[in-house]
């Protein structure tokens, strides 16, 4: 994908007259100092399971009901312990030469090829990450700074006892960057899912007029619309969208819909879109875009209920299962991966239009309060070697 387009620079030279994003731009393999979801608990079984994050590869592992997350590499020649034996509680042992970790806090606990007294056990650590693990998802922290509270970076509703979440983590191709714009991006949807199944019967607008809004200020922006234009008259292009008897405008129920997600299409750091009240008033959906690296992420999708009725959440379920995973997540989120792709190869100038300021925005806000450092595009990082003594404990509740 990046053969022609290494550093994935396409969005310099552009106009003077724009704003500069340096932070923005600089965060090719994400932001440092968040909390990211990686996977759903259930897919953490008794096998170690690699992922990598932000250009960082990582191995998860669960012990004795707690997870762990570890650099997944060895130190002593670099095996990744994706590949570990389990050969005594609590600690994982690389398969090449037998060092043993303690999964908690990383250190080199054995060594078991060089005797029960090998010098070198407790003068080496593998890096380890903070897990927690909350509403069926195993979270990871990225940083270089102590964790901050997981509620900090995740929606307080998302994580509600009477929140009953269901969704799909995928591999996607493209940029996080280009993929959190693509949520964002006012006018695409109002085009590139007129095809949409799942839209068959609702007439999109032709075009509105949007404000971008900071709620819960250093949070969210949101998108407000002053004005909805279902159809117009366009010049040489005449009449658009033409109205037809089985396509119905998005009703009041719609709009009028109240869940603990409030209304309307929202994005927070470090990557997290809210579309309140969609595809229907009681369901509200999510997504995180999670870097990988350069040119891939995570894409986490999730359709939330809340209630503590079990045949509400039944029906959630199976309306999951049955229809909206394939409608939804996959064919009509489907267009966006597209679009994401394609940006992400393009390596042009940009030429921005008026609906573009639900972009702009979110550069905006990445720019100005990002908590954590960018991480550059680069091969995959290996995080520097930590002092012994400095030792990192896991979280989990
Ligand atoms: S590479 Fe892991 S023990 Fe040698
Ligand atoms: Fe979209």
């Amino acid at each position: 994908l990046t053969q022609d387009n290494p550093l994935l620079t396409r969005r310099t030279p552009r106009s003077p007259s724009l704003e500069a994003w340096p932070k923005y731009d600089a965060a090719v393999q994400g932001l440092r100092n968040y909390w990211y979801p990686a996977m759903f608990s259930t897919q953490l079984g008794r096998r170690l399971k690699p992922v990598q994050l932000l250009g960082t590869r990582i191995v998860f592992v669960r012990e004795a009901g707690r997870v762990f997350a570890l650099h997944d590499r060895c130190p002593h020649r670099g095996i990744p312990l994706r590949f570990a034996r389990r050969e005594c509680p609590g600690t994982i042992t690389c398969v090449y030469h037998g060092w043993t970790f303690d999964v908690s806090n990383g250190r080199l606990v054995a060594a078991l090829t060089d005797g029960p007294d090998s010098p070198i056990v407790g003068k080496v650590r593998v890096p380890t990450y903070p897990v927690a693990e909350r509403k069926g998802i195993l979270w990871v922290w990225i940083g270089d700074d102590q964790p901050v509270p997981l509620e900090e970076d995740v929606p307080e509703e998302f994580l509600r006892d009477d929140a009953n979440i269901v969704g799909w983590f995928r591999l996607r191709t493209g940029n996080w960057r280009y993929a959190a714009e693509n949520g964002f991006d006012e006018a695409h949807a109002k085009y590139l899912h007129r095809t949409a199944w799942m839209l068959t019967f609702r007439h999109l607008p032709a075009w509105t007029t949007t404000n971008i809004v900071p709620i819960e200020p250093g949070q969210w922006i949101t998108k407000k619309q002053s004005a909805v234009v279902l159809e117009d008259d366009y010049p040489v292009v005449g009449k658009w969208p033409r109205r037809r008897w089985w396509k119905r405008p998005n009703t009041s129920r719609y709009y009028k819909a109240r869940t603990p997600a409030g209304t309307g299409t929202s994005l927070r750091l470090p990557g997290c879109l809210r579309v309140a009240s969609f595809p229907s008033g009681n369901v509200s959906h999510y997504e995180w875009y999670v870097p990988v690296d350069e040119r891939s992420h995570l894409y986490a999708q999730f359709l939330v209920r809340w209630t503590t009725s079990p045949l509400e959440k039944l029906v959630h379920h199976s309306k999951y299962d049955l229809y909206r995973k394939w409608l939804f997540h996959k064919q009509f989120n489907g267009q966006d991966a597209a679009m994401v792709e394609w940006v992400t190869r393009d390596d042009g100038p940009e030429r921005l239009f008026r609906p573009d300021k639900s972009v702009t925005a979110w550069r905006r806000m990445v720019e100005k309060s990002v908590r954590g450092e960018p991480v550059p595009g680069s091969a995959t990082t290996t995080p520097e070697a930590p002092e012994i003594g400095d030792i990192d404990v896991a979280s989990n509740d």
